[in-house]
């Protein structure tokens, strides 16, 4: 019965970290930037050629493959009683532009890897275990953030919203997913969403992306919370025209209003007073972008975030404000003012804290409880089930740039806190 095999089994618990470290570097060559950066953009050679390699790993371990309308990719360990809703586990393999190996990746191999973990040990699942792949946990091609578990997690919005969707270069979501061969024959993406109760718990591991776990030489972070973010998309539209010939008093530029309003963000930010909230104008393009012509069109992306929602709808609203009034005070359009996400806080499940913690200790790593400022796959999937989160340290919290890194050694202690956080929950 459960107590017994842990007993004996803490000590079999081990990771093979050569093999992990080499898929790490493996499947970091699936990139569309040099090395040591990461580029890795939904539906595009790269990342199909990534899944291949991952649905390989998946079936070298003896799960069973499934995927999605979207691609998000299930490898599913049958335990003896598969009518159980499953325990799942996993995370993204996608990566932004000139980012890092690690950030995803640790949750989609590492949860592999767990599972391995656990055949060598000889352990035997009573609920099923499954690795999930999530399709697109970043919104770099069609600015929408973890676009696999919101669509899992049942939102009919979503569904709606990618009828229409175009990535920048105007090609739409169904034409990109179907050159990856997902979306075959349906237009209805509903199909995605998950049925109640398939699962019992979902687990993610993740690099912390932030500094406190390396600072305080503690090796496991168990996540409370994870903040709100949001997302807004918008435009200004002025006359352009000749940098020389236009004079200024007859200019209305509308590269001038994105750049008042980029430091109208930070200061609304700033004014919460909350060393929580923070906001990021991280995209600012501007139109012909040419050194003498006035842009006559700004588009910006602005990405803001709180542990209090509240406190962060209230920033939405004055960036919304400050939006329309530099436009009138500048004689520009504000054409687009779009919020692409706007979603609240997700607090991880008391049983799931306490089965973490217990295999921490069980291992004896030292852990403590945080919340996640980064958002994740497990935001949406604690929407359909009891949801848990595994931090590791990384490297001065370096995340989203080519420095990001994490150790061998820490990477395989969150692997084995994973592979007991399962059985246990497996077993329960
Ligand atoms: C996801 O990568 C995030 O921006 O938190
Ligand atoms: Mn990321
Ligand atoms: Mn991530
Ligand atoms: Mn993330």
């Amino acid at each position: 019965e459960p107590h017994s095999f842990f007993q004996k089994s803490l000590s079999l618990l081990s990771v093979d970290t050569e093999s992990l470290q080499k898929e790490i570097d493996e499947l970091a060559a699936f990139s569309d930037t040099p090395a040591p950066s990461v580029t890795r953009i939904l539906y595009t050679e790269k990342d199909v050629l990534a899944r291949r390699y991952i649905k390989n790993l998946m079936g070298l371990s003896g799960l069973s493959v499934r995927e999605d309308a979207v691609g998000n990719i299930f490898g599913r360990w049958d335990g003896h009683e598969p009518e159980l809703p499953a325990v799942a586990t996993g995370s993204h393999i996608d990566a932004i532009p000139y980012s890092g190996k690690y950030d995803g990746v640790v949750g989609v191999l590492g949860a592999i890897e767990a599972i391995n973990v656990l055949q060598r040990s000889g352990f035997r699942p009573r609920r099923s275990l499954e690795v999930i792949l999530f399709t697109s946990e970043e919104p770099t091609r069609f600015g929408i953030s973890c676009l696999g578990s919101r669509l899992l997690a049942g939102s009919e919005v979503l569904v709606e919203a990618l009828k229409t969707t175009v990535d920048a270069q105007n090609r739409s979501f169904l034409d990109a997913a179907r050159s990856a061969e997902y979306a075959k024959d349906q237009d209805d993406l509903s199909s995605v969403f998950l049925k109640k109760g398939t699962y019992s718990a979902f687990v993610e591991l993740h690099i912390e992306q932030g500094p406190l776990l390396e600072e305080e030489g503690i090796s496991i972070g168990i996540v409370t919370a994870i903040a709100a973010p949001a997302s807004i998309k918008l435009e200004f539209e002025g006359n352009g025209g000749h940098a020389g010939a236009v004079l200024m008093p007859h200019r209305n530029d509308a590269g001038l209003a994105a750049a008042e309003l980029a430091l109208a963000v930070e200061k609304h930010v700033l004014e919460s007073g909350s060393i929580d909230t923070v906001g990021t104008v991280g995209i600012l393009e501007l139109h012909p972008g040419a050194i003498n012509s006035i842009p006559s069109k700004s588009h910006l992306e602005i990405d803001t975030r709180d542990i209090d929602e509240q406190r962060r709808n209230i920033v939405i609203e004055k960036i919304q404000h400050s939006a329309s009034k530099i436009a009138i005070d500048r004689g520009v359009r504000l054409s687009e003012f779009k919020i692409i996400n706007q979603d609240p806080p997700a607090l991880a499940e008391k049983t799931i804290i306490g089965a973490m913690e217990a295999a921490s200790k069980e291992l004896n790593l030292k852990h403590k409880l945080m919340i996640s400022r980064a958002y994740h796959d497990s935001l949406f999937m604690a929407r359909v089930s009891p949801m848990g989160m595994i931090f590791i340290p990384c490297y001065k919290g370096y995340s989203h740039k080519p420095e990001e890194y994490a150790s061998s050694q820490d990477i395989a202690n969150g692997v084995k806190v994973l592979a007991l956080t399962l059985a246990k929950l497996s077993l329960h």
